[in-house]
């Protein structure tokens, strides 16, 4: 189905070419790291930029995988420029010549850049952290150590960078999504300041302008499939303003496709959903990108999408197919706690509403307390209440876990009226007079996040807590009042 086209959550990356900007700043790669001198007016252009991006990624899963110094093999060395905290510039880099896909050859290219840049001079890696397109983070000099990425920088940022990225593409999904995942972890951790500047230096990019007249490099261009080729009905929509000063990567938030004939169908659907849904002049973007790694052409160069309000003739958009979003959180399946085996009316989905509770009982803060937690309240429901199963969709422990309740699929029974279109989700404790703590309100919020971007719940459901349907003094007024603050909360 077609989640939410939620403009935020597409915004999922924001690349700044300066092609026209300032030609003369380049990226770092492995012959010499850059040394830019990054103009006031870059600075004003990329911080007028991080507003209009919006800091979306904060609220995500910051899961990602980070391969230590030890793990990578470094070289001990004694650089002990301290970098202080919060910082409030991040740099984002890239190296060309590092292309890697695992970790073995990341980290084995990873020590040869290690070496180079101290054979060169600097006390160690120059970047604070690398993003591989394994999706790993790999740990340069770390979080509290200044890189040698930026001179006249070092001492108010985080350098990071993406291993390899050849020209003209954009590193895997899965980099991405980890560099995303680094910074919004920088963030809350305190890293990096919440309001930080992000100019995202990306080299030139021949491909972003239209080719002209005796410059052209078509070697750089990957191969574009057009749009006879995949069936586009005509258009007539305004023109780019060319050449763009902007490349904007967002996701369709909705089918991926991983096969050429499977992209050109899905490439159909969407244009039809902009034409016949929207009302939209065509597809909304110029170009899209499938899993299968071909590129395709949307409105194509000359034509605007609608995408990027104020910035559509302006700005090449470039749409992944799929929802590149954090990953749902880990949800403690039934098997792991020993559930019993039952029956019970299934839900109509998506559901309209999430429904938070509190079970009125124990509390639990360690998964194995929580599993026989949650067994004994399976039996309590099935002996004592005669229900078909523990009464709730989900339950969450104050170890910060998500458990498997009766799930997606099943109707809890404890939202009259509500249970076949109500994801119930219970804290286990009582929560009237405190609130439970951080790891399970995050993780909460991240299960209704999952819900939706998984198509459980509809994009525009209400939030409401028990005591909303019921005369109950569930969820606890210290967790009601803090429901009440979360988005969708139903007044
Ligand atoms: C950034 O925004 C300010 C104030 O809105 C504006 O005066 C300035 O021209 C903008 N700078 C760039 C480079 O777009
Ligand atoms: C890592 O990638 C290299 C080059 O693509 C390949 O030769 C090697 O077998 C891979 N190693 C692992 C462990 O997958
Ligand atoms: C960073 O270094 C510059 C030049 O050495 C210095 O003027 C500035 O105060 C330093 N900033 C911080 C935050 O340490």
């Amino acid at each position: 189905m077609w989640v939410s086209w939620d403009h935020l959550r597409m915004l999922s990356w924001l690349l700044v070419f300066h092609t026209l900007v300032l030609p003369a700043l380049g990226v770092s790669s492995l012959e010499k790291p850059q040394t830019n001198q990054v103009s006031k007016g870059l600075q004003q252009l990329l911080g007028n930029i991080s507003q209009f991006f919006e800091k979306d990624i904060l609220g995500r899963d910051d899961a990602f995988i980070m391969v230590s110094r030890k793990g990578w093999g470094a070289e001990a060395t004694g650089c002990s420029s301290k970098l202080g905290r919060p910082v409030d510039v991040l740099v984002i880099h890239h190296v060309p010549g590092l292309e890697c896909h695992n970790q073995t050859v990341c980290s084995q290219k990873l020590r040869e850049l290690q070496a180079y840049h101290i054979r060169n001079h600097w006390c160690d890696v120059a970047y604070n952290f690398l993003v591989g397109d394994d999706g790993k983070v790999y740990e340069g000099v770390g979080w509290n150590v200044q890189g040698s990425h930026d001179q006249g920088y070092n001492n108010i940022s985080l350098g990071v960078a993406f291993f390899g990225t050849q020209e003209g593409h954009s590193p895997s999904p899965v980099a991405l999504l980890a560099m995303e995942a680094l910074i919004s972890h920088a963030v809350k951790k305190g890293h990096l300041s919440s309001k930080y500047i992000q100019p995202l230096l990306v080299k030139s990019e021949d491909c972003l302008v239209p080719p002209q007249k005796g410059k052209q490099k078509k070697a750089a261009c990957p191969h574009i499939v057009p749009r006879s080729a995949w069936g586009a009905r005509e258009s007539h929509c305004f023109k780019m303003t060319l050449p763009a000063k902007y490349a904007i990567i967002l996701h369709t938030a909705g089918r991926t496709c991983s096969q050429p004939d499977e992209c050109r169908l899905l490439i159909q659907d969407l244009q039809s959903f902009f034409m016949d849904r929207l009302n939209a002049c065509d597809i909304g973007y110029n170009f899209l990108v499938g899993q299968d790694g071909g590129v395709y052409e949307g409105v194509g160069w000359n034509n605007q999408g609608s995408k990027t309000d104020g910035y559509n003739d302006i700005a090449l958009s470039i749409a992944f197919m799929g929802i590149f979003t954090a990953a749902c959180p880990h949800i403690v399946p039934r098997s792991a706690w020993g559930a019993r085996e039952s029956h019970c009316f299934k839900m109509t989905l998506p559901a309209k509403y999430a429904i938070i509770l509190h079970t009125a009982g124990r509390t639990c803060s360690q998964p194995d307390e929580c599993r026989l937690l949650i067994q004994d309240l399976q039996s309590f429901f099935m002996d004592r209440l005669n229900a078909c199963d523990i009464g709730y969709n989900f339950l969450v422990g104050q170890d910060g876990g998500v458990y498997e309740g009766v799930g997606w699929n099943n109707q809890g029974s404890k939202t009259d009226g509500y249970n076949d279109i109500a994801l119930s989700i219970a804290f286990m404790g009582i929560f009237t007079g405190s609130s439970p703590n951080a790891a399970a309100l995050q993780a909460a919020q991240d299960l209704i996040q999952c819900a939706v971007v998984k198509g459980y719940l509809t994009p525009n459901y209400l939030l409401m807590g028990h005591s909303d349907v019921s005369n109950t003094l569930s969820p606890g007024q210290a967790l009601y009042n803090i429901i009440k603050t979360w988005p969708h909360f139903k007044h």
